[in-house]
């Protein structure tokens, strides 16, 4: 097996990838487009969108922006549409937009300070909106005998916190619907899976950046360093391919190794001085 030939079945296949203005969505975008894949981005960040198609063409791509809401059906309607319109098929769709702006990180307290239109607004794009990107993208990829689908999630979702109840819920949701789509239309060719990705350094990430949360969040990586968008985008890459043909209804993490430790492990050096490398 090549892996690298299993990548290049992204060739000529035609992708959406959603919330693809900025940060992962974007290097998403590019990264598809550079494996051969003709990628719509679906953003309500209109500048944003249309800037990275450009990028994709100026790089020998092809690419078409649409300015829309994953929460919305029409707009959603309308992307696919569009898709289907302009390169014939569609093979992939990336859910990846998020709600997640300083608004709404501000407000996603615990579950009795949480207001109603914040934990709604969350749900509305977080998981309505792969709600509907699958709901409409699935019939026009069965046209051509299936595709793959990669929901965009955080570790967030497997774990408890002070804060952040919409988010956490929204996340733990997209892997249920993963695992949801992944077996009512896997015999008939949709793959589905999900990333659960930690830390990235995007724009929005660090923009929210707390420097103590920070430090802690170093503390407990097993590897040296922060994520960057790219190191999602080569996992998502690996999901959308036939590189990752045999894999469904899975959330892959992918954080470095901030959940795969006990919780003691950024003290080792106090409770196993002697472990301690
Ligand atoms: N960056 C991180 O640290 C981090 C951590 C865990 C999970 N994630 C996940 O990765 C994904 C991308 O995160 P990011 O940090 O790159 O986000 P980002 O905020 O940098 O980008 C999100 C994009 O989604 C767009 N968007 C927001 N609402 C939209 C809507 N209703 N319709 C269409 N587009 C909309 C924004 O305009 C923006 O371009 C999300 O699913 C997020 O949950 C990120």
């Amino acid at each position: 097996m090549n892996s690298s030939a299993d990548t290049d079945s992204l060739h000529g296949t035609a992708a959406i990838v959603t919330g693809a203005a900025q940060g992962i969505g974007r290097v998403t975008a590019l990264s598809l487009a550079s494996h051969g894949a003709r990628v719509t981005i679906l953003d309500i960040n209109g500048d944003g969108a249309h800037a990275v198609a450009d990028e994709i063409r100026d790089t020998g791509g092809d690419a078409h922006a649409v300015v829309g809401d994953v929460a919305k059906e029409p707009d959603v309607v309308r992307t696919v549409e569009e898709t289907l319109a302009r390169f014939g098929r569609l093979d992939v769709l990336v859910n990846n937009a998020v709600a997640y702006n300083r608004e709404v990180e501000g407000s996603d307290l615990n579950v009795v300070s949480t207001p109603n239109e914040v934990w709604d607004r969350t749900m509305a794009v977080n998981l309505h909106g792969a709600v509907l990107g699958c709901r409409h993208a699935i019939p026009a990829m069965l046209t051509t005998g299936g595709g793959t689908i990669v929901n965009v999630g955080s570790t967030a979702g497997f774990s408890g916190d002070t804060n952040h109840v919409a988010y956490a819920a929204s996340m733990a949701a997209k892997y249920s619907l993963t695992r949801s789509v992944a077996t009512s239309h896997g015999k008939l060719g949709i793959r589905c899976n999900a990333v659960a990705t930690g830390l990235v350094l995007s724009p929005t990430a660090r923009g929210n950046l707390d420097p103590v949360k920070l430090g802690i969040y170093r503390d407990n990586l097993l590897v040296p360093d922060f994520a960057e968008p790219e190191d999602i985008a080569s996992v998502i890459v690996f999901l959308a391919s036939d590189a990752g043909r045999y894999v469904t209804g899975q959330t892959i993490i992918v954080d470095g190794g901030f959940q795969a430790h006990q919780p003691w492990h950024a003290q080792a050096h106090i409770v196993h001085p002697e472990a301690v490398l």
